[in-house]
């Protein structure tokens, strides 16, 4: 959450920051603001609400050297004084993260004279390195000329000095008056940099950076990297210079092309063929010793959100295929119950981002405890492939929207994969799916559906085994981009309390795409409409779409069997929260509230 993107170079530093900053938005769009240094001076400007508004201004910027931030607001509600880049004396900083001891600082700070002006913990992070700057505090420094905080290395020794005392994460670039460059830190928040024809370049991550940079690196734990208009340099954690590898920039800048569509949303949808399909060429080179977790006695899936829907998913398609002891658990739960694993435990970490912290931790956590840990992610070398003993790659390509949809449907193949291999069986059947999934997107007819939802005061998603598990899916689709009350229950449930929430202006969907369970579903519909709800029906189920005629929506798909038929139904879902979405006149690529990479807890 928040993205930060910095340059030094040739180029006008503004525009190059406003036009990375735009491609990060998706990680936060509270407010948005720029800093660039003229040469003497370091000018800001800065807004609350989305990156365009700083357009108008970005003409009071000029130099070659600048840094810029896009907030989801932890501490501080949105607004132009808590925006960043975040000022103390002779400092300027962006932050992402969340500084944990941020009172206890700011105590001391305001006790040696420090004023501070806004609600935020950043802002605190820009006064203690500004107090490290002014008493030109080298802790690491041999040489005490080397101490003048007019040298250029004065600014990173000084984020460093203060570093020591930062308790959270972070990823900083922080600037400071009379330095043409800024230093670079980071602690679990991502940040890369790069360089490209014109100039240096540091982002929150490698979409920002497309098309402007091919090769990048991304900062470990602890590195930090100084940029100026000459270079990068980069340090381990004593600040000794260190060489690292660069790797090529997968990010294509194609993806931010919405290609003649209103929303990124609906493009990633239409994308979703190409998402599995990739996934399934992918899957033979999955990373490191997959088999290995062939020997363990209990498989413990992980993930937050959509990630957690396809863990739920994953955990179905291994119980059902290896007839194994498995658990689906949110991530966020798991890290905080003092799990019992043991060597003999798998964990399968599932992340579009890679870098949630929730599943990161808990993916760590796991391994402390001696687990085998399996990624499941659609970002190849983002923070979660670096804790994991093996990868499997979901090939969605880079995904804008907050709302996941196209990586989603890349999970599912990816986990029913790996179902099937730790199972020792073939998948082949999982090339009908590309296609079928390209006409389903094309012909489901969503629309008389989704203006129904769109007068509903609440709508509800219901389902059995893998179609519950699509219910809670389709249910946080609707959620987050409508902003239209409800949930996603098990099919059974209902009648044990849900169904007190039903009254003619709820929509019940109904998900029945396994033929064994459908009549079970059928009745609980059948329990909806005698009480009055309006219900619609997800199915490849002939009989039941025939059953339901002329008293509820339905919308019918292709069978292509009770494991994969979801993947089917999943696009409908996606569909028709976008749809709704589109007629309430929401935003559905950047949902209030939300951001896209969830970095902080
Ligand atoms: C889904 O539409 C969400 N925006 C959200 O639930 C997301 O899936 C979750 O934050 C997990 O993200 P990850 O896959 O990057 O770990």
């Amino acid at each position: 959450m928040c993205g930060i993107v910095g340059y030094a170079g040739k180029g006008e530093a503004a525009l190059k920051v406003f036009s990375g900053l735009e491609q990060l938005e998706y990680r936060g769009y509270d407010s948005a603001g720029i800093a660039v240094s003229d040469g003497h001076k370091i000018n800001i400007v800065k807004k609350c609400g989305r990156v365009r508004l700083l357009k108008a201004r970005l003409n009071q910027l000029t130099g070659g050297v600048g840094i810029g931030h896009t907030r989801w607001a932890t501490h501080g509600k949105p607004s132009d004084v808590n925006a960043h880049p975040h000022a103390s004396g002779a400092v300027v900083v962006v932050h992402n993260g969340i500084l944990e001891n941020y009172s206890e600082l700011k105590n001391s700070l305001s006790a040696a004279g420090a004023r501070f002006v806004s609600e935020t913990d950043s802002e605190v992070i820009a006064a203690s390195i500004n107090a490290a700057y002014s008493r030109g505090n080298c802790n690491f420094c041999a040489e005490p000329n080397l101490c003048d905080p007019s040298a250029p290395h004065a600014l990173l020794r000084a984020l460093h000095t203060s570093a020591q005392t930062f308790k959270g994460s972070y990823a900083l670039m922080v600037m400071c008056e009379g330095f043409e460059g800024f230093a670079v830190a980071r602690f679990k928040s991502p940040v890369i940099v790069g360089a490209g024809d014109d100039g240096f370049y540091c982002a929150s991550d490698e979409p920002a950076l497309a098309g402007s940079c091919s090769s990048v690196y991304a900062l470990q734990d602890g590195e930090y990297a100084l940029i100026t208009p000459s270079g990068i340099r980069l340090y381990d954690c004593d600040l000794s210079p260190v060489e690292r590898k660069f790797s090529p920039n997968r990010a294509r800048s194609a993806a931010f092309d919405l290609c003649g569509n209103d929303r990124y949303m609906i493009k990633e949808i239409c994308e979703s063929p190409a998402a599995v399909k990739n996934t399934v060429s992918a899957f033979a080179s999955a990373e490191g010793d997959i088999d290995g977790i062939r020997r363990a006695d209990r498989f413990i899936f992980l993930g937050c959100g959509t990630a957690y829907h396809a863990a739920l998913m994953g955990k179905i398609y291994l119980e059902r295929f290896a007839r194994a002891t498995t658990e689906a658990e949110y991530a966020g739960e798991f890290r905080y119950k003092d799990p019992v694993l043991t060597p003999r435990s798998a964990v399968i970490a599932v992340t579009q981002s890679g870098e949630t912290a929730d599943t990161v931790e808990a993916a760590k956590l796991a391994k402390t405890l001696g687990a085998r840990v399996i990624a499941v992610t659609n970002s190849p070398r983002s923070e979660i492939t670096r804790v994991a003993d093996a990868v499997v790659p979901v090939e969605a390509g880079t995904e804008i929207c907050v709302a996941a949809t196209k990586s989603y449907s890349g999970q599912l193949v990816a986990l029913y994969m790996l179902a099937k291999r730790l199972a020792g069986e073939s998948f082949s059947e999982i090339c009908a799916l590309p296609d079928a999934l390209g006409k389903v997107i094309k012909s489901a007819d969503i629309c008389a559906l989704a203006d129904m939802c769109a007068r509903a005061s609440g709508v509800y998603f219901l389902g059995r085994n893998a179609d519950y598990a699509l219910a809670l899916e389709g249910s946080l689709k609707m959620r987050e981009v409508t902003y239209i009350a409800g949930g996603g229950y098990p099919a059974g449930e209902l009648k044990h309390g849900t169904l007190a929430l039903i009254d003619e202006n709820t929509v019940s969907v109904f998900i029945i795409t396994d033929g064994e369970l459908a009549s079970k579903s059928a009745t609980a519909a059948e329990q909806v409409l005698s009480r009055g709800g309006k219900v619609a029906i997800v199915t490849c189920c002939k009989g039941i779409a025939a059953a339901f005629a002329g008293r509820a929506e339905t919308v019918e798909i292709p069978d292509l069997g009770k494991y994969l038929t979801p993947v089917l139904a999943a696009t409908v879902l996606q569909k028709l929260a976008y749809r709704t979405a589109v007629i309430l006149g929401r935003d559905p690529d950047k949902p209030r509230h939300l951001a896209k990479s969830v970095t902080v807890e």
